[in-house]
């Protein structure tokens, strides 16, 4: 068994620890990431693509902004198409200016490992039997990898292994509380190689169920559709899917839609889901392993960015100040966060998609708030300033800008 020494564990290299990895690079404390499938594996995985200004802030004082900066797209609004008509929601005149960008979490993720390789820092892929132990006192990981044995000793382990990891599920249960809500549909969602319907993103509510017109760049579009769980990849063929989304698209939209060969096809089923607390002894929780939410809000991969803010502040503290007070307040702040963005893409989530056990009632009532929502400049304001992402504050913020 070989034995390695560091001060932090990372346990999967996602974007939230390969960006925990980066921004502890920057300050200077030394750090491992262990991660149990191939770096092409990682490098490939397609997933959300909306980020909050607080998460391009985050990327640039880890220093992996350069290709961001050249191919993100900055988006100042979003369509909400709703009983044929499409209503704008200005996102940056009812937040005083604030915006998104569109970039994949693709290539945020290739970015962070391209920084990685360049910076020589020790990952561990394919990683077999990843194991946390005695996180309450003295924590340590082991692994194998390559038939040869690993045990690192460490100051903290960082649980940034997404919802199936190890980490959450080695907690004791009387230290840990789950919250969760299943919806009963899924997203179909396809990738292809033709420019987007509209320059902005459409969020579509329609009788036969949600929609999302999104892109990557203006010439790949990423297009989804509200499923019932129950549906195959196997059962969408590219011409199918193609029919349902002009089915429940306006006409305008309709003619302006470009069809194409699907690059990627896949069906992901919807989930809201919170661990508390997020801190465990020396162990952390961050990203989806501490949390899930619906796609609705496009969330995920801002949560997880803003854990890790949050954590590498911690941990920034620890170090250079040493003071546990960021780290013993890290599970509260985050969870508040956390909590707000749960709502959000909840309220989002009920709001635009068909429920099937939903009556006539039910549904009459989501019509007049989705009214009220877009007739509203109080309403607009209230979804465009969750949209962009709520404030955080970051004690070490200045800390990273020296280092970056
Ligand atoms: N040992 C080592 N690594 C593991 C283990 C394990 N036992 N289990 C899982 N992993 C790895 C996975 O292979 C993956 O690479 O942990 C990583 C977790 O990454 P993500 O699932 O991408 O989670 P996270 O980094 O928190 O990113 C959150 O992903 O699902 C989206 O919407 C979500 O955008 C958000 C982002
Ligand atoms: C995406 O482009 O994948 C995307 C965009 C917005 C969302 C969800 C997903 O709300």
């Amino acid at each position: 068994m070989e034995i390695l020494n560091t001060k932090v564990a990372i346990i999967g290299s996602g974007p939230a620890g390969l960006l925990l990895g980066q921004l502890l690079y920057k300050a200077g404390i030394d750090h491992i990431i262990i991660e149990q499938r191939s770096s092409e594996y990682v490098a490939a995985r397609i997933r959300a693509g909306i980020l909050e200004q607080v998460s391009v802030d985050l990327l640039k004082q880890a220093g992996v902004d350069e290709h961001l900066n050249q191919h993100g797209l900055p988006h100042h609004g979003i369509e909400i198409l709703t009983a044929g008509e499409k209503h704008r929601i200005d996102l940056s005149s009812l937040t005083h200016g604030k915006q998104v960008t569109v970039y994949g979490q693709t290539e945020v993720t290739k970015d962070l490992m391209a920084a990685r390789e360049q910076a020589k820092l020790t990952t561990f892929y394919e990683s077999n039997d990843v194991q946390i132990h005695d996180f309450y006192d003295k924590p340590h990981v082991t692994f194998t990898q390559n038939g040869q044995q690993y045990q690192v000793q460490c100051d903290f382990i960082a649980g940034c292994d997404g919802y199936h990891g190890v980490c959450r599920a080695s907690v004791p249960q009387d230290k840990i509380k789950t919250f969760e809500k299943v919806y009963p549909f899924g997203w179909l969602g396809i990738l292809a190689d033709v420019p987007p319907v509209s320059d902005e993103l459409i969020y579509v509510q329609s009788e036969r169920g949600f929609a999302l017109c999104s892109m990557r760049s203006t010439t790949r579009s990423r297009y989804y559709l509200q499923v019932p769980l129950t549906d195959k990849v196997e059962d969408w063929s590219d011409e199918r899917f193609w029919d349902e989304l002009k089915n429940r698209l306006d006409e305008q939209s309709r003619e302006n839609l470009v069809t194409g060969p699907s690059i990627e096809k896949s069906i992901a089923p919807l989930r809201s889901f919170v661990t508390e607390p997020m801190r465990f002894g020396q162990l952390f929780l961050a990203g989806d392993a501490a949390h899930i939410v619906p796609p609705t809000g496009a969330k995920g991969l801002n949560l997880a960015a803003s854990d890790i803010a949050y954590l590498s502040s911690a941990l920034i503290e620890f170090y250079k100040e040493n003071s546990s007070k960021g780290i013993d307040e890290y599970s509260e702040k985050c969870l508040k966060r956390v909590w707000k963005a749960e709502r959000f893409s909840w309220w989002m989530t009920h709001l635009l998609h068909r429920f099937e056990t939903e009556s006539d009632f039910d549904l009459k009532i989501k019509q007049a708030e989705l009214a009220y929502i877009l007739g509203s400049e109080a309403g607009q304001t209230t979804l465009a300033e969750n949209y962009v992402g709520l404030p955080y504050e970051i004690k070490n913020m200045d800390d990273l800008k020296q280092a970056s």
